[in-house]
């Protein structure tokens, strides 16, 4: 089998750049060699490499900035999608594609199942969603995969922010008012290593249906819990508190960014924050969580706890 990846140096493609190896040929591309915003080339990539599957996980992540960068979260997130999923059709290739719970506007009492209404709350969410529905109308043979909250030892992301701070800072306020799932890039790639194992076979027996499948850890937490563990994990110890000047923190942009408040420099102290007192050029939903059963019922996986594979990363960090 022949794979095309793409974005293999995000978090999530620099993972499965390693864990599809086993899979077959793995032609593995960052943004230098394939740029989604020049869809013609793009096009020919794929024309020319006549994969038996792409992978994509290049994608616009900037949520916040995203509200300014309509144009450019679309050309990414849903564009090149489309150019990408029209090619697998004509290859009769297997599309796999990663998208979100910001397709979702937050308010069910309950993790949300894949055919629950969508309602993105901001532009990055609804760039996903019209990548997603570039995907289902194309007529290719696919499965999207639908993350939250994704960590890894590389690239920006919310454990690094937090061990930065926290070694940095006194105390940081953080939003306890958003639940979703932490997920590990690692566990991303290595399930979508089994299921595209699986869809393979099912593709070559004819028994193959495409859809969407939620794939995060088993679990919830709120940024504060999620921050909280990160520290006591990393056995971060505690210093006296002393009283200083508030100091605003700016961090990275990766998809959970705007979800830190204000880190106010004393001791590594983390206060719970309602979400009001942090406003974001982005809204984000109250609820990310996603129920994995439709992922477990089909493919016969079991999605780990937040908890075990952020242990996992943190020893792979030291
Ligand atoms: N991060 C999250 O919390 C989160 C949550 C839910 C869903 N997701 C989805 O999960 C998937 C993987 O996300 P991730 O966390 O691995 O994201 P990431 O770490 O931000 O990686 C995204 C990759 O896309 C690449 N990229 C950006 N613009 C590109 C362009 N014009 N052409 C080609 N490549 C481009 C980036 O290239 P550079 O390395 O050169 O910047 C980067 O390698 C995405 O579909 C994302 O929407 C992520």
């Amino acid at each position: 089998m022949k794979i095309l990846l793409i974005g293999s140096n995000g978090q999530v493609g620099w993972e499965l750049a390693r864990t599809l190896l086993p899979l077959g040929e793995v032609v593995a591309l960052n943004r230098d060699q394939a740029d989604l915003t020049d869809l013609e080339k793009l096009r020919q990539i794929v024309q020319t490499i006549r994969p038996d599957a792409i992978v994509n996980a290049a994608a616009y992540t900037a949520v916040d900035k995203a509200e300014t960068e309509r144009d450019l979260a679309f050309l990414i997130n849903a564009q090149a999608v489309d150019v990408l999923a029209q090619e697998a059709r004509k290859l009769n290739a297997l599309l796999i594609h990663y998208s979100t719970d910001y397709v979702f506007d937050g308010t069910k009492d309950a993790p949300y199942v894949e055919n629950d209404a969508t309602n993105p709350l901001n532009v990055y969410g609804e760039s996903k969603l019209a990548g997603e529905l570039a995907i289902q109308a194309s007529g290719a043979d696919y499965l999207i995969c639908r993350t939250t909250w994704v960590f890894a030892a590389r690239g920006n992301n919310f454990v690094k922010s937090i061990l930065r701070l926290a070694a940095e800072r006194d105390e940081l306020n953080i939003v306890a008012d958003q639940i979703g799932a932490p997920t590990w890039a690692r566990l991303i790639a290595e399930t979508t290593a089994h299921i595209l194992r699986q869809a393979q076979l099912e593709r070559g027996a004819n028994t193959f249906e495409s859809g969407i499948f939620n794939l995060t850890s088993e679990g919830e937490t709120s940024w504060h819990g999620f921050a909280e563990k990160i520290v006591e994990l990393k056995h971060i110890p505690p210093t006296p508190l002393q009283r200083g000047e508030e100091n605003l923190n700016s961090l990275a942009p990766f998809e959970g960014g705007g979800a830190i408040a204000r880190g106010v420099c004393f001791n590594c102290v983390i206060n719970p924050i309602p979400t009001s007192e942090y406003p974001t050029p982005a809204k984000r939903p109250a609820n990310s969580r996603l129920s994995t059963d439709r992922l477990t019922q089909r493919f016969g996986l079991t999605m780990p706890t937040w908890e075990t594979t952020l242990k996992l990363c943190l020893e792979e960090l030291k």
